[in-house]
């Protein structure tokens, strides 16, 4: 088959470069926004009488005809025509004639694939911020219910604090608000258009850039040809705001698969997010957060990869570009299916309120306040400290909490102490003492949530 660059060339390409160049086999994904591009580079060629009005229509009618017969999978593309453009520019003159040769008047595949690149990662980029917003709803939700059950807020995995188990998720959604943010601020930079740039340095033809750019809804071009056909910034911004969003999901999973361990016992995942082991009969595991905590690591895999990949790359157009491609399409794959079985398996998942309680009573997650409670009665903060610990370590040898204390064991280790102390060490007490701004207080968690919400159902 003749190639499309043949002429300069005497000789058939070798069979084996054939394959090692194609990038066929995974651009093909680009194909409706190739189509896309191609119609809309079509029409402003007519408008700028470059083609004649005919001529654009059947070229842009062709497109069309063309589009359909690959959505309905009629179409096997070839690794002879290396990649997606040239293949649709193939299938084009099938389909219209010599006159689908004209399509490619005023513009080179570098500027192509830059634009097909920008047109599906910003599709992509309002996907995910959706699929974050549906997140944020279910964890919003899960902390609507859960206002009231407290649990171990832990650091070093020790126990620390309690607090209100919506406290705790409630950071998630700040994660993947932050998240959101940093998606939406990249896309000012995707949306960006690079047509026109031509292979390196523009064109002779009088095209009209921000037509084009219009068309298919950017809200700018690139000042620089050079810059628009080498750019690829906007690829690596949104990897690594996709290996964030993997480092939040697998944080959040982690959590899942050691709540749902026998030992913490704090929540249980729904049978339909787990699987079960092939010899041991008992078996329920937490098979969808250990592979999203898991997947993580091949999305930092190809935010690393491109970096290198363009490391110390001359100016403009490489070959080694075409390399952005597969860790891309994978990290969409990768995020948007961990997005999608996060938010239900979350919605589903069932809280056993009364062992998180439990667990709050039990690990002296109340001395901090303890020791606040002796600094205001006057006693130095470091003084305070040393008398919760040695009566921490009173009840670690009798087997008690501090809660169990009577107030006469108390008052041997301090004189401090009145009547009112089992009440202040009391789970509900510690969290509602922390009445401020971001605390873990009923009014200021019912606060945090309402914005939450509010936020949550404008995006
Ligand atoms: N398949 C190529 C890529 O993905 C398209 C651009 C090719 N341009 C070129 N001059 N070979 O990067």
């Amino acid at each position: 088959m003749k190639k499309l660059w043949g002429g300069r060339f005497t000789k058939k390409t070798d069979r084996l470069v054939e394959e090692f160049t194609a990038s066929i086999g995974f651009d093909h994904l680009l194909f409706e926004e190739d189509i896309r591009g191609s119609m809309a580079h079509a029409r402003m060629l007519g408008a700028c009488g470059i083609l004649t009005p005919e001529e654009s229509e059947k070229i842009i009618g062709g497109l069309a005809r063309i589009r359909d017969r690959v959505r309905a999978g009629e179409i096997v593309f070839s690794v002879e025509h290396e990649d997606i453009h040239m293949n649709i520019e193939k299938l084009l003159i099938e389909e219209i004639g010599p006159l689908g040769g004209k399509l490619h008047t005023g513009r080179s595949r570098n500027d192509q694939v830059a634009l097909d690149m920008h047109l599906y990662v910003r599709a992509r980029t309002v996907e995910i911020v959706e699929l974050l917003a549906r997140l944020q709803q279910v964890l919003v939700d899960q902390a609507e219910r859960h206002v009231d059950t407290l649990l171990p807020g832990y650091t070093h995995l020790q126990r620390a604090q309690p607090v209100r188990l919506a406290h705790h998720l409630l950071a998630y959604v700040s994660m993947f608000q932050r998240d959101a943010e940093r998606l939406m601020d990249s896309y000012k930079r995707v949306n960006t258009s690079p047509l026109g740039a031509g292979a390196i340095a523009g064109t002779t033809f009088p095209i009209d850039r921000r037509m084009v750019a219009e068309e298919l809804g950017f809200d700018r071009i690139y000042d620089n040809s050079m810059d628009a056909v080498s750019d690829r910034d906007f690829l690596v911004e949104f990897l690594a705001a996709a290996s964030l969003i993997m480092v939040h999901l697998s944080r959040l999973s982690e959590e899942l698969i050691l709540w749902s361990s026998e030992e913490f016992g704090y929540i249980e995942l729904d049978d339909a997010f787990c699987t079960g082991s092939s010899m041991m009969p008992q078996k329920k595991n937490p098979d969808v957060p250990e592979l999203i905590r898991g997947k993580a690591g091949r999305v930092f895999g190809h935010l690393m990869a491109l970096l290198t990949t363009l490391k110390a790359l001359p100016l403009a157009y490489n070959k080694d570009m075409q390399e952005d491609k597969e860790g891309l399409f994978d990290t969409v794959n990768t995020l948007t299916g961990s997005l999608r079985l996060m938010a239900p398996m979350l919605e589903s998942m069932k809280v056993n309120g009364e062992k998180m309680r439990k667990s709050a009573e039990a690990g002296f997650a109340n001395a901090t306040d303890f020791a606040d409670y002796l600094v205001k009665k006057g006693l130095p903060f470091r003084e305070a400290h040393e008398v919760v610990g040695r009566m921490v370590l009173y009840c670690l040898q009798n087997g008690k909490t501090l809660g169990q204390c009577s107030l006469e064991e108390f008052r041997r280790f301090t004189p401090l102490v009145e009547a009112d102390i089992h009440r202040v060490l009391s789970p509900e007490h510690v969290v509602e003492s922390r009445n401020i701004p971001g605390g873990t207080a009923r009014e200021a968690v019912l606060e945090t949530l309402a914005e939450k919400k509010r936020m949550v159902a404008e995006t």
